[in-house]
């Protein structure tokens, strides 16, 4: 797999009260693991390992403490078959002014070589079932492509919002439609917060103009792949958690009691 990895790790996570006062979100624990390892696992299970991570200033300190190179051993291991955590090839970059998911993307520009795929990964969502499948499939498809991935939702007026024609196409994808879009949400469905581009999205990041919430919304960067018709959809299978409230750090941890998360396919 020659794909990098872009994980957005930012911003204040205010909705997790206390629990943030101190700390970065993607420190918190997830069942077992801080929450960043989740994303960082979907990445490495799917090939890759040069991720680059976007986080602010107050906590990059943390990340580096945490994380390091990305090469991290079990703290508690039997043999040495099962004492490898992660080999990854980690790089950081901070982010001082946070102004949205499509900045993210641009501060990725000189990590990314001409002509290569990415997958980015929101810090704070994590799937049930892992992605590899998806990525090699984004892999053999040209140049000029992207991938986004639907999960059925109760809220989708949190999401970007997909709206499908009577041919089941995806014509638009509108962020947090009723909210920051005029009108209800076109269908149930929510953008999870994983996507895979290539160098030509950077063009796009020039080009994009901040949203009514002054952020440059990772919505703009995937609607132009529709007019072209580049972009590509699957709907996962599993559940998909978006971890950004109190409600939803104790259902993930349940969840993954249950199910296991970032699973391999028998
Ligand atoms: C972001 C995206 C949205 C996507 C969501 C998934 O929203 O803007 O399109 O559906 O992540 O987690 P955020 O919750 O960061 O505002």
């Amino acid at each position: 797999m020659n794909m990098k990895g872009l994980i957005a790790a930012g911003g204040q996570g205010t909705r997790l009260g206390e629990l943030t006062r101190v700390t970065n979100k993607h420190m918190l624990p997830v069942a077992d693991l801080p929450m960043i390892y989740y994303p960082l696992q979907t990445l490495s299970l799917g090939g890759i390992s040069k991720i680059m991570i976007v986080t602010g200033k107050d906590h990059a300190g943390d990340f580096v403490n945490l994380l390091g190179s990305g090469k991290i051993d079990k703290r508690f291991y039997e043999t040495d078959q099962d004492r490898n955590l992660f080999e990854l090839d980690l790089t950081y970059k901070v982010q001082t002014k946070p102004q949205g998911l499509a900045q993210v993307v641009g501060m990725a520009q000189d990590f990314v070589s001409d002509g290569e795929k990415f997958a980015f990964i929101l810090g704070d969502n994590i799937v049930e079932n892992s992605l590899d499948q998806y990525f090699k499939e984004f892999e053999a498809l040209p140049m000029g492509s992207a991938m986004v991935f639907f999960s059925e939702v109760t809220d989708p007026e949190r999401f970007g919002v997909p709206r499908f024609n009577q041919n089941d196409e995806v014509v638009e994808i509108i962020e947090k439609p009723g909210k920051l879009n005029p009108g209800p949400p076109p269908s149930n469905y929510a953008q999870i917060g994983v996507y895979l581009f290539d160098s030509t999205v950077f063009d796009l990041v020039q080009r994009s103009k901040p949203s009514q919430r002054g952020e440059y919304e990772i919505t703009d960067l995937i609607n132009p792949y529709i007019a072209k018709k580049s972009l590509h959809h699957r709907f996962i299978k599993g559940w998909w958690q978006d971890v950004g409230t109190i409600q939803s750090l104790s259902n993930v941890g349940q969840l993954i009691a249950k199910t296991g998360a970032n699973n391999q396919p028998n």
